[in-house]
């Protein structure tokens, strides 16, 4: 997994609308749900909030809520304090470097957007799932957005193709190719369904995918 840390986390915001074709889109149509489904005085647990791009967004779209900014690397989140600041909104956000578990929460949603393709299914992700169930309220919705496993076999392909179009170059390409293959543990949709079912949630509703990234929600 990239550690997110030192130049990965200060290039963090310029890289990432190459690698992840429709990164803007998927964070606003998650946006526009948690609009339509929740109360000017919502709690928003965010998983993996990397350098805060989510929470911005959202704080513009409803003056109320209040966010955790969760995350396991100190650089990102320091980012992401700056950011807060810059915007005014440094006291609607509690940041929280480290395990989900130490959170003391009870959220009205959740997100986990490309976080949860980075850890192993080796028990990690349902632990992952679990921890993050625990801190939402009983009807409150979780979007998670993930690489999955391809499902043509000119899916990946036609993924490093879309990003050399956004922008990136052939040595960028290169490198992708080869973290796509070693750095993610992408599901595929049957095992993402019955891992969400395992942690407690219900099936999942897919409402965004461009080639490999795939946003879901779920319900508690
Ligand atoms: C690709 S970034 C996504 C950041 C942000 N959600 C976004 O959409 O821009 C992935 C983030 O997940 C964090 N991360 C990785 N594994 C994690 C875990 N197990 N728990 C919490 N955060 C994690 C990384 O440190 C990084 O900041």
């Amino acid at each position: 997994m990239p550690t997110f840390n030192h130049e990965e986390a200060s290039h963090y915001d310029e890289r990432i609308t190459r690698l992840v074709p429709g990164y803007a889109l998927l964070h606003q149509a998650t946006a526009a749900q948690l609009v339509s489904t929740l109360d000017n005085d919502a709690c928003i647990l965010v998983i993996g909030a990397g350098t805060g791009k989510e929470i911005i967004e959202l704080a513009k779209l409803n003056a109320g809520w209040r966010f955790i900014a969760q995350d396991i690397s100190q650089d990102m989140l320091d980012i992401a304090e700056q950011h807060f600041s810059q915007h005014n909104i440094s006291d609607r956000v509690t940041v929280h470097y480290g395990d989900i578990n130490d959170i003391d929460a009870s959220a009205d949603a959740a997100l986990c957007l490309l976080v949860m393709h980075f850890v192993e299914d080796n028990g990690d992700k349902k632990a992952l799932l679990k921890a993050i169930k625990s801190k939402l309220k009983k009807q409150g919705n979780l979007f998670i957005a993930d690489l999955m496993r391809p499902e043509t076999q000119f899916e990946r392909e036609s993924q490093l193709q879309l990003c050399t179009q956004l922008g990136l170059t052939d040595a960028g390409k290169e490198r992708t190719r080869h973290n796509l293959e070693h750095e993610f543990y992408p599901l595929d949709r049957i095992r993402f369904s019955e891992l969400m079912n395992e942690s407690g949630f219900s099936t999942p509703k897919q409402y965004f995918k461009v080639l490999g990234f795939t946003g879901y929600v779920v319900g508690s």
